[in-house]
């Protein structure tokens, strides 16, 4: 039988095997053409985050981000990761002691269970959240712990429109070995993004594959709508 990944414990077994190689063999996408490391640079300066800043990381994996965002937040901020799964946060921790970095706290915790801290700068989430079947909720929960025009950024790969839809039952093979199925790569966190944030963006990269979306969080939920102006969502 072909997992759909939709359990969180397929996710965690897939992550528990993948952990020791994963910074490597993620980077293999770079010869798919993918650039992620400018992908994630693109998402966390999107955060505008502060020295200072305090930060929270939903599926943090290894840290990959974690040196461009405690670039942004300095030795006075605080980042604090949460991953699923332990053997992705021992690779984490090790990255973590490696470059003496004390303002780091990892959690295990699915991204629904977790309890954010309140008046968070910023939250982010790069190829993580929508492996969340609560993926809504988690958005809505993080809106709520922002200090208002605190921003959530959420950077993922996506069933891509148009006509490339058609290759999607390929091209999902590539990313199977992340977890990810069709069921997976047809969540939609934008959409709640859109209707929960200001100042909603839509970022779409390679053929629509990609995307970084964006917006922050105001105080007065009935500002919402006043405030969407960024680029419209894709519709399909
Ligand atoms: C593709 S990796 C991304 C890691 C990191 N964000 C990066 O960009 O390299 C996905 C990560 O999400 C974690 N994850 C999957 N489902 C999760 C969930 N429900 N809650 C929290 N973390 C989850 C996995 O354990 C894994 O570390």
């Amino acid at each position: 039988m072909i997992r759909d990944f939709t359990h969180r414990d397929e996710v965690r077994s897939v992550y528990r095997k993948r952990a020791a190689l994963y910074d490597f063999t993620a980077n293999l996408y770079y010869l798919l053409g993918f650039r992620l490391w400018d992908h994630r640079q693109q998402a966390v300066r999107a955060l505008h985050l502060r020295p200072g800043d305090t930060v929270v990381e939903i599926g943090c994996g290894t840290g990959l981000n974690f040196g461009l965002m405690r670039d942004a937040i300095g030795p006075t901020g605080r980042i604090i990761g949460v991953d699923l799964t332990d053997a992705m946060l021992e690779q984490a921790a090790g990255r973590v002691r490696k470059q003496n970095w004390d303002n780091v706290t990892l959690v295990q915790s699915s991204a629904a269970a977790f309890e954010f801290p309140s008046n968070l700068n910023g939250v982010i989430s790069t190829f993580a959240l929508t492996l969340e079947p609560g993926y809504a909720t988690v958005i809505k929960r993080a809106e709520q712990a922002l200090r208002p025009g605190g921003r959530l950024v959420v950077a993922d790969i996506r069933l891509p429109p148009g006509w490339l839809r058609y290759l999607a039952p390929l091209m999902i093979w590539l990313v199977r070995p992340f977890a990810v199925s069709m069921a997976v790569a047809k969540r939609r966190p934008w959409d709640v993004m859109r209707e929960t944030l200001a100042e909603y963006r839509y970022l779409p990269r390679y053929f629509g594959i990609g995307y970084i979306a964006s917006g922050r969080a105001i105080s007065d939920a009935s500002q919402v709508s006043e405030n969407i102006r960024g680029t419209p969502a894709p519709t399909n």
